[in-house]
């Protein structure tokens, strides 16, 4: 088994200080989530993304801090290497400090060793308090899917030098309030370069190009559990859509044709005992 990732040892891990870079990948479940630490991943994020890959919503604005928590918990009984971040969901962390301080305590309750919240400057309070409660953060900066309204729509973000020069300075303000790491998404490769140099901590990016610390893809598309139109930074690493209707139809036509179940996939019972059901019957 591998050892325990942790936070310290992710927070370490600079890539131009010769660390290699960090995986990480979302899961929402216990199978998930042994599949994403069998592969060897350093982080499992039980994202806010759940919303749109498992439970059918178009943003992620719907889920609430009791949804997250309650996928948070099943992937951490299953006792992962990989270090479990927990999504603050949004309205989670942007009432107040006690309120985020609270919310973020229930993820660490339900099996979270960090949590994760969308945001810049204007979050600088709830990070340092949670920092200050012992509640590790990572940020997450640049397309941050929660402001989709605000950003009308998911677009990508820090593409004039102004807006890219307002990125690197939250992610030091970031940083410097104690974040472990950031997620940069959606962002143009160099912004991210711009970044990751200017930061100490590690940065995972989606969407943000190769110079990152880190690389961060969400389950259901990596594995291709969905056939919808993916961004362009979504690499397909197998079809488990088409291997999946396959099986089922499979299991379909064998069940129409009475291939299935066989003799042997059924439960057997002594020869008396089932000529005394007979008698029973009979009776
Ligand atoms: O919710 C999520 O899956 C995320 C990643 C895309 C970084 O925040």
């Amino acid at each position: 088994m591998a050892s325990k990732c942790t936070v310290p040892a992710v927070r370490d891990r600079k890539v131009t200080q010769g660390a290699d870079p960090l995986v990480m990948l979302t899961a929402y479940d216990a199978p998930g989530a042994r599949m994403v630490d069998q592969a060897g991943a350093d982080m499992i994020l039980v994202g806010d993304s759940v919303a749109m890959v498992v439970l059918g919503y178009d943003d992620t604005l719907q889920v609430t801090i009791d949804d997250i928590a309650h996928h948070t918990a099943a992937v951490a009984r299953t006792r992962p290497s990989a270090l479990v971040v927990a999504d603050m969901p949004w309205m989670s962390y942007h009432v107040s400090v006690e309120e985020t301080v609270r919310n973020a305590a229930s993820l660490v309750r339900a099996g979270a060793q960090a949590v994760k919240l969308e945001g810049g400057r204007r979050r600088l309070p709830m990070v340092e308090a949670l920092v200050a409660a012992e509640i590790p953060v990572m940020g997450h900066l640049g397309l941050t899917p929660q402001s989709v309204n605000a950003m009308g729509g998911f677009k990508v973000q820090g593409r004039d030098a102004q807006a890219a020069l307002d990125l690197v300075d939250a992610a030091k303000a970031l940083a410097h309030a104690g974040c472990f790491a950031i997620v940069l998404e959606g962002v143009p490769s160099p912004v991210a370069a711009l970044v990751t140099g200017a930061v100490d901590v590690p940065t995972i990016g989606i969407g943000a190009g190769p110079d990152c610390d880190g690389q961060v893809l969400v389950f259901h598309d990596v594995l291709g559990l969905e056939h919808r139109v993916a961004p362009k930074f979504v690499r397909r690493y197998a079809d488990l859509h088409t291997a999946g209707v396959d099986a089922m139809s499979a299991f379909a036509d064998d069940v129409r044709s009475g291939a299935f179940p066989s003799i042997d996939e059924g439960y057997r019972m002594a020869d008396d005992e089932v000529e005394a059901l007979g008698l029973y019957g009979a009776a």
